[in-house]
């Protein structure tokens, strides 16, 4: 069994947080208070009572509503430097942070809100804590193509603090191609492309995603595992997988943790990273991830695990190498080996 003073030690990225997802019970109350609105829960235990879903939708509907209490820059401010603060202690030393501008448009927050706060909560943990992050703009594949390109429109003044569009909402239904030309208009402005494929959804879309999008990382990926030809592509395109085994569990993508795929995947050569999606809502943040697969696997899969997130980053090789030094001095002067 390994010491967790490893798990948490272990220099790690995130590149799977919705940083909507990562709204704790104790802030909803505390936004809704300073903001004047009301919310549908009385009690910081009756919001997690409510935390038990069947399916990816029944937990979007709740993350949706959720996300009504964040009115304000500083909300979003606030928001973000919390979730640094807390996966401080996990170790990481950077994350590629999602975030859903249309579910703050919709409801009539202008996108330069949530941008600007979370780009200062972003700022604010780089100074404060040292962890250096990027930011990545997901479009809701609920909504239409017009819906997507108005917002990539909206983003335009802010293409310099914004590293990537992702795909993100309910899969089911709204394949990537949906998309295509909106990914190729991001892809024409400089940005990467992610997307969400294979959560609940077909290997079909997993395909689409990497043939149609050109994603340059695939988000959850589980359902690629029932293609072998799909398979054997993502090895050896050495395409890195964001794999998130909390969410996979609480959303019943997976029935019991036990028989999770991280470890067929590392196994077949596949670059699988691990995290946490929306933290706040499936029990837990990056460290609590790792542990949740810990039985599953050993020290040396762990620090692949680690050295994959930094790999499949967005930072520069020089900046990557960075990190995997300091992942190589951890290990090295590790006394729970
Ligand atoms: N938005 C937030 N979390 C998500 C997930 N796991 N899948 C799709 N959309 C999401
Ligand atoms: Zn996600």
């Amino acid at each position: 069994m390994l010491d967790d003073s490893f798990i948490t030690g272990l220099p790690k990225a995130e590149l799977h947080l919705h940083i909507e997802g990562s709204l704790e019970p104790e802030q909803m109350f505390a936004f809704a208070r300073r903001n004047r609105i009301s919310i549908p829960f009385d009690s910081v235990e009756a919001i997690r009572a409510a935390y038990s879903f069947g399916n990816l939708q029944d937990f979007l509907d709740i993350y949706y509503q959720g996300a009504d209490v964040l009115r304000t820059e500083r909300d979003f401010h606030d928001l973000a430097l919390a979730y640094f603060r807390r996966v401080h202690a996990d170790g990481v030393t950077h994350a590629e942070i999602f975030f859903d501008p249309q579910t703050h448009t919709a409801r009539g927050i202008p996108f330069q809100v949530a941008a600007d706060g979370l780009c200062a909560g972003m700022a604010a943990a780089q100074a404060q804590l040292g962890i250096t992050s990027k930011l990545i703009l997901c479009f809701l594949r609920h909504l239409d193509e017009g819906d997507a390109f108005e917002t990539l429109a909206m983003a335009e003044p802010w293409f310099d603090q914004i590293a990537a569009v992702g795909l993100d909402s309910s899969e089911l239904g709204h394949p990537p191609s949906k998309f295509s030309r909106v990914f190729a208009a991001a892809a024409s402005a400089g940005l990467k492309r992610v997307a969400h494929a294979g959560e609940e959804g077909p290997p079909e879309y997993v395909r689409e995603a990497l043939d149609v999008l050109g994603i340059d990382r695939l988000d959850h990926g589980n359902r690629a595992m029932e293609d072998e030809g799909l398979i054997t592509r993502l090895v050896r395109q050495g395409t890195t997988l964001t794999v998130c085994p909390l969410s996979n569990h609480k959303l019943c993508v997976v029935d019991d943790l036990a028989d999770h795929p991280i470890a067929a995947m590392l196994k077949r050569g596949m670059r699988a990273t691990i995290n946490s999606d929306d933290p706040a809502y499936f029990g837990g943040y990056l460290a609590d991830n790792y542990r949740a697969v810990a039985p599953l696997l050993d020290r040396g899969a762990m620090i692949t695990l680690a050295r994959n997130s930094f790999l499949g980053s967005f930072l520069s090789d020089a900046e990557v190498n960075a990190q995997l030094a300091r992942i190589d001095a951890f290990v090295a002067a590790d006394a729970t080996a």
